[in-house]
């Protein structure tokens, strides 16, 4: 189904805390390629942080950021992008992604999260007071979006470097496939 997809790059999606911008780091340097979060390009394009357009802007605003950048993105080459955790729960931009990039999902449960998470203070979707419950509610609507990527890696009990190395072993082999 996907041979006819041209796999240029090597994007990461999953749930906030599942290790996307630090395995991406990892991955990128090992491949020898460009590494970009579309979370970081965001602050740099809107001039402020993610915080401040959640406060100031709003989510939708948040969004609309996100699809700018997924419009962007399909004329990268030899990159590994890690996606914000809410950028692939809408169909359109996790169609465009599949364009270009073979998608890896990382995953973790609610409390693994919960546990990464918990005292950072950068995301404001969980300023919540039960962020646990929160956690739960959005991976109960991402989930199906998630399993649409080509891979789903558990980050569960593994280090940030063997789940790099699982998410390029995943990589090379659609290479393998697709050639
Ligand atoms: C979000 C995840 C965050 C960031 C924003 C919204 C989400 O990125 O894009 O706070 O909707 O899950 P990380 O997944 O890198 O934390």
């Amino acid at each position: 189904m996907t041979s006819a997809r041209g796999i240029q790059n090597l994007a990461l999606i999953g749930f906030m805390g599942t290790g996307k911008s630090c395995v991406g780091r990892i991955a990128a340097q090992a491949l020898h390629f460009t590494f970009l979060d579309t979370d970081q390009v965001i602050e740099a394009w809107a001039g402020k942080t993610i915080a401040d357009i959640f406060q100031l802007e709003g989510e939708p605003a948040f969004r609309e950021w996100e699809r700018r950048i997924v419009e962007d993105l399909s004329h990268r080459k030899k990159t590994v992008i890690a996606t914000g955790g809410g950028l692939p729960a809408n169909e359109a931009n996790l169609a465009s992604l599949k364009t270009h990039s073979f998608v890896v999902c990382l995953w973790a449960s609610p409390e693994t999260i919960y546990e990464r998470v918990r005292g950072h203070s950068h995301r404001p979707l969980l300023n919540e007071t039960d962020p646990l419950a929160k956690i739960r509610d959005l991976l109960v609507v991402r989930e199906p979006y998630y399993r649409q990527a080509d891979a789903l890696v558990n980050t569960e009990r593994r280090n940030l470097r063997e789940v790099a190395a699982q998410v390029m072993h995943q990589f090379h082999l659609a290479q393998v496939v697709h050639r």
